[in-house]
């Protein structure tokens, strides 16, 4: 079986994973590196790990690595999406287009595409929903948090609408993960919070496709707090030397350094209440009199410095020590090292008889909780949410309703006093968390469901299949080239039929999508493989209108049609076309009066438009009809980008036409047959090879040019 997991945003890399340099480099990130390594360990299992490839001098080289082998049978593969410059997550919907092209080549070349796809967060589950049409290939979604609960909180902050749009992009989001959730085999959630309440308000939330796999920890990184105390041989020098400068870093602010200390370790976001626990251990001279407080909240140079969320969190918690007076009885470290750091900090603060507390009103999953439970650490966190599901599963901790200050502060001063319950608590978190939040537990359930959505699988014919069986691809304008003569039409349609396994049929028209197969409905044609309509502003795949979004990303650079439009409506020579659908999003059209001095005009036409600095392609047909496209788009170059993308080489395409805006077609290296009831102005064309001219009209000319490049015997 080989995998692809798609987790387009955030730093990923195998090793030092840099949890909490920023927003988009957490827990998910954490989550997909670990399935990757321990599906690396499985006989019978390939997987690659898709992610952005970053070349910037802000973040480490290691990101800049096309492939990062992890062990025989895993890879981290990184591939552009929007340059190469580090773009936090909201930022990168334009540009998945391009992913999901990049991706596309990437199977292509090494000949081999992935038996499942599975997405992290909704920005893959896009790209995963696009590749799975392609290929037919079954998905697999983990939304890792859902936008809908995300917009909620958003508003009940204040956040304005306007800002909701663009800097969170919340509703394209929320738009992509019901997509993603309609399509998808199997949607994986860590908790029954996420599966219940996170999807719920979901229209396509599906219950039968849904599965609860908790996640694995790191366990042999968790080990219990005790093997200190038995001097257990497999501690490190490094282990001991962590923990020490942990200490020398809580003596700079501990009076007492020896006393149980509350541990709270989180991100510093508003939303992780940070300030209340501050202001619950202030008040309270009971806790500060048997327990130090220690917040461990990111890593932190200059707080002036930073970003706006944290500069307000870290700012409003250092007013707080100094408004309680907790000088003496409150750390607050500077810097730790992720990685080798935070399990001896939860091991210190069990080995002290401590407590890990979350004031968050709410976490989805509640990894922080598992961690400290691993290494016998109890907790006091939310009675919602993820953490509901962790105390079920392991009793290690005591839930708390966030909203009440006083049950807060009695939970922790009973946890701190009582030690029976302090040792059963810690004992369950030990054990329970090695029985449940294994990586090995967690890889064979997951295995499973994704051997069962292989079976279900329905057999249905993959584009990607198609383009690379067949030999030859025909590509044909439909006005004046397929039409026109209804026998030879027919003819034509019965050879299409014929030899449908190994001749690919494509349209190339200056039509509209919805007016071409509304013509094509009249013929017997075999439904096209593929559409380009719009004279090559558009393109779609097949019977079920798959619409190609890397072409429209591709071509959209610099379009500029207002300005387009300005500056021709000083033309009397030009009328816009009225008739529906010929104004595209991305084509421009004219009828040229009667009359119109055609060469001259073409030249004020060009010169107006280049003084106003516009680019763009301009194609003439029948010296009556004007298209106006960005500068990347025409029929030929839409060919071009689905020889390139689907790996057709240039000489297994053949293009048909007859009039202007065909000419692009007949471009090198392809071979093309003009029929003989051609545009005059193809006559400049005749001397090459590749080009036949046919003898006869239309369909029938068609057919003699099938014959003509023999990819028809008869
Ligand atoms: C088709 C289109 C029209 C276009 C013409 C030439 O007739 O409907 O908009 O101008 O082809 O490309
Ligand atoms: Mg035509």
């Amino acid at each position: 079986m080989y995998i692809a997991l798609i987790n387009v945003h955030g730093l990923v890399r195998s090793n030092n994973i840099e949890m909490g340099r920023d927003a988009d480099t957490g827990g998910q990130t954490r989550y997909v590196v670990d399935l990757v390594k321990e599906l690396s360990s499985r006989e019978d299992v390939e997987v690659d790990l898709f992610t952005r490839l970053i070349k910037d001098s802000r973040v480490s080289e290691d990101y800049r690595k096309s492939i990062e082998q992890i062990g025989e049978h895993a890879r981290i593969v990184r591939l552009t999406c929007g340059g190469t410059k580090y773009l936090r997550k909201e930022l990168l919907w334009p540009y998945l287009d391009e992913y999901v092209d990049n991706l596309i080549s990437f199977f292509r070349t090494q000949k081999r595409t992935p038996d499942i796809i599975h997405a992290h967060y909704a920005d893959a589950g896009y790209v995963a929903t696009e590749l799975a049409a392609y290929f037919q290939i079954p998905l697999v979604f983990t939304g890792h948090s859902m936008g809908r609960n995300k917009l909620e909180y958003l508003q009940s902050q204040g956040v304005s609408e306007d800002k909701l749009n663009q800097y969170y992009h919340i509703y394209t989001r929320i738009e992509q993960e019901e997509r993603t959730i309609r399509h998808a085999s199997l949607v994986i959630t860590s908790t029954n919070y996420e599966k219940n309440v996170l999807y719920k308000p979901y229209e396509s939330q599906d219950l039968s496709k849904m599965k609860v796999i908790p996640p694995g920890l790191d366990l042999d990184t968790f080990f219990p707090y005790y093997h200190y105390e038995i001097q257990d041989p497999s501690i490190t020098e490094e282990m001991k030397l962590a923990q020490y400068s942990m200490v020398k870093e809580l003596q700079r602010f501990l009076t007492n350094v020896d006393k149980p200390f509350i541990l709270a370790l989180c991100r510093p976001e508003a939303r992780k209440n940070i300030d209340l626990l501050i202001d619950v251990y202030g008040k309270s001279k009971e806790l500060q009199a048997i327990a130090n407080l220690v917040i461990v909240a990111g890593i932190r140079d200059d707080i002036t410095k930073m970003e706006e969320g944290e500069k307000q969190v870290l700012t409003d918690m250092l007013l707080l020590m100094d408004r309680y007076d907790l000088y003496g009885k409150m750390a607050i470290p500077k810097h730790h090292n992720p990685q080798r750091d935070v399990p001896e900090i939860y091991r210190l603060a069990a080995m002290k008889r401590g407590i890990f507390v979350s004031t968050a009103a709410l976490e989805n999953f509640g990894l922080t909780f598992i961690e400290a439970s691993a290494v016998g650490l109890p907790f006091v966190g939310t009675d919602k949410g993820g953490v509901r599901d962790i105390y079920e599963n392991c009793e290690s901790g005591i839930l708390v309703d966030i909203s009440n200050r006083k049950a807060i502060e009695e939970i922790l001063y009973t946890l701190l006093t009582d030690t029976e319950q302090w040792q059963k608590l810690s004992e369950n978190g030990v054990q329970h968390i090695r029985q449940v939040y294994n990586w090995k537990a967690h890889v064979d359930t997951y295995l499973s469901h994704l051997k069962t959505v292989l079976n279900n699988k329905k057999k249905q014919p993959a584009l990607a299949t198609r383009m690379g069986s067949i030999e030859h691809l025909l590509v044909c304008d439909i006005d004046n080239t397929l039409t026109g003569d209804r026998a030879a039409a027919d003819e034509l349609a019965k050879v299409l039929e014929a030899h449908h396994d190994r001749v690919g049929f494509a349209i190339a028209t200056g039509r509209s999508f919805e007016s071409a197969q509304e013509v094509l409905k009249h013929y017997s044609f075999p439904t096209p493989d593929i559409l380009i309509t719009a004279v090559g502003s558009e393109i779609h795949y097949g019977s079920k209108d798959v619409p190609d979004k890397g072409w429209t990303h591709y071509i959209r650079r610099r379009w500029k049609p207002d300005v387009i439009r300005e500056v021709l409506s000083a033309f009397p020579e030009l009328e816009m076309q009225n008739e529906e659908g010929t104004q595209r999003r991305y084509k421009i059209s004219y009828t040229i009066k009667e009359g119109s001095e055609i060469p001259s005009l073409m030249e004020r036409i060009r010169t107006a438009l280049s003084e106003a600095r516009s680019m763009q392609h301009l194609v003439l047909s029948h010296d009556t009809y004007l298209d106006i496209l960005p500068y990347r788009a025409s029929k030929g170059d839409a060919i071009h980008y689905i020889a390139w993308k689907w790996g057709i080489e240039a000489s297994r395409v053949l293009t048909a036409g007859d009039s202007g805006n065909d000419r692009d077609m007949f471009s090198n290296p392809l071979r093309s047959i003009i029929v003989a009831n051609h545009e005059e102005s193809l006559n400049t064309i005749r001397k090459s090879k590749r080009v036949f001219f046919a003898t006869k009209d239309s369909a029938a000319g068609v057919l003699e040019g099938l014959r003509h490049f023999k990819v028809i015997e008869t």
